[in-house]
């Protein structure tokens, strides 16, 4: 029987194509997201395009019991996981102080506790089996901290210390802990993105109006048209080739050369990133 997979994430952007990636690569498909239309929609495509297998279960990553029903759904349908990509994720500019509690939560809630919640659930599984492989997507602000991004660089640092730590743990049980981390990618994930205004105060995360960010929005755009920037195929195709090779980590595309330069010269590489004008 092929393998399975479970995505979370996977109705847009960089989950959407490695579902793609991994349809065409045999496997069948578990994917996850909230909302059920754009989900409903990817699983026709693949199943008409590919002729894929594909179970959709639309859930919210932060809420561990719709997570225990979509892994139980998945091992329901298709009796086991062999791999689970960790990708839901959103993003968040601001400087600190505009940064509540609340924004700090409703990020960690998604970027770090929604991986958790997953991992939780497929691991008895998979160390029941002894086999299995979990591909968590990080981020470039994993690997090197960005400016006026604390709360998104926090959660995807604390990806990539779970990422790393449970390597160790899980790897001689016959687990691999794999971390993808792209830098910027042609997705709505920046259109997404939640820009807190410079100068408003804050309030709760879902006010409009701590969330025009003018001049942060036309930089992050600014950065989407640069040649930075990879498609979500390549960052796709990059997580099927640290699956297929048993990569324990890769940072995707031209953001490998930013996190190179961090990690050799992180003083300078800092104080340019400081310079950045704003
Ligand atoms: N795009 C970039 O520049 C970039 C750079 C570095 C790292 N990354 C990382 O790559 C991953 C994917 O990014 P992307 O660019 O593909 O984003 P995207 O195009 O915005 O897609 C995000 C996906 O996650 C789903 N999602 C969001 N919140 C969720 C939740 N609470 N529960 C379940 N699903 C949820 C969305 O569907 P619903 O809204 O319907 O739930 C959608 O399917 C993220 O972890 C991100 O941090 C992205």
């Amino acid at each position: 029987m092929a393998d399975v997979v479970l995505i979370t994430g996977a109705s847009e952007g960089i989950g959407r194509a490695t579902a793609f990636t991994f349809a065409r690569g045999g496997y069948r498909l578990a994917l996850a997201a909230r909302t059920a239309e754009t989900l409903k929609q990817t699983a026709i495509d693949l199943e008409q395009s590919l002729n894929a297998e594909v179970l959709a279960v639309p859930t919210d990553v932060t809420q561990p019991e719709q997570v225990q029903n979509l892994v139980e759904r998945t091992l329901e349908r298709y009796g086991r996981i062999d791999c689970l990509i960790n990708n839901a994720g959103i993003c968040m500019s601001g400087p600190f102080l505009q940064t509540t509690p609340e924004h700090w939560q409703a990020l960690m809630a998604v970027n770090f506790w929604g991986y958790l919640h997953t991992i939780r659930a497929v691991l008895p599984d998979m160390l029941k089996r002894k086999k299995g492989q979990i591909i968590n997507v990080g981020s470039i602000g994993g690997k090197m901290p960005l400016p006026q991004m604390s709360a998104y660089c926090a959660s995807k640092y604390a990806v990539s210390g779970l990422t790393e730590a449970l390597r160790l743990e899980l790897q001689p049980q016959g687990i691999q802990v794999i971390g993808v981390h792209p830098g910027i990618v042609s997705s709505n994930f920046l259109k997404r993105a939640i820009f807190l205004d410079e100068v408003r105060p804050a309030s709760s995360p879902d006010s409009q109006a701590q969330t025009s960010g003018g001049k942060a929005r036309e930089q992050m755009q600014q950065a989407l048209e640069s040649f930075w920037v990879s498609q979500p195929e390549e960052v796709a195709e990059a997580i099927w080739d640290a699956a297929r090779q048993s990569k324990s980590e890769v940072v995707v595309g031209m953001a490998q050369w930013a996190v190179g330069a961090y990690t050799l010269f992180p003083g300078w590489v800092g104080s340019l990133l400081q310079n950045v004008p704003r």
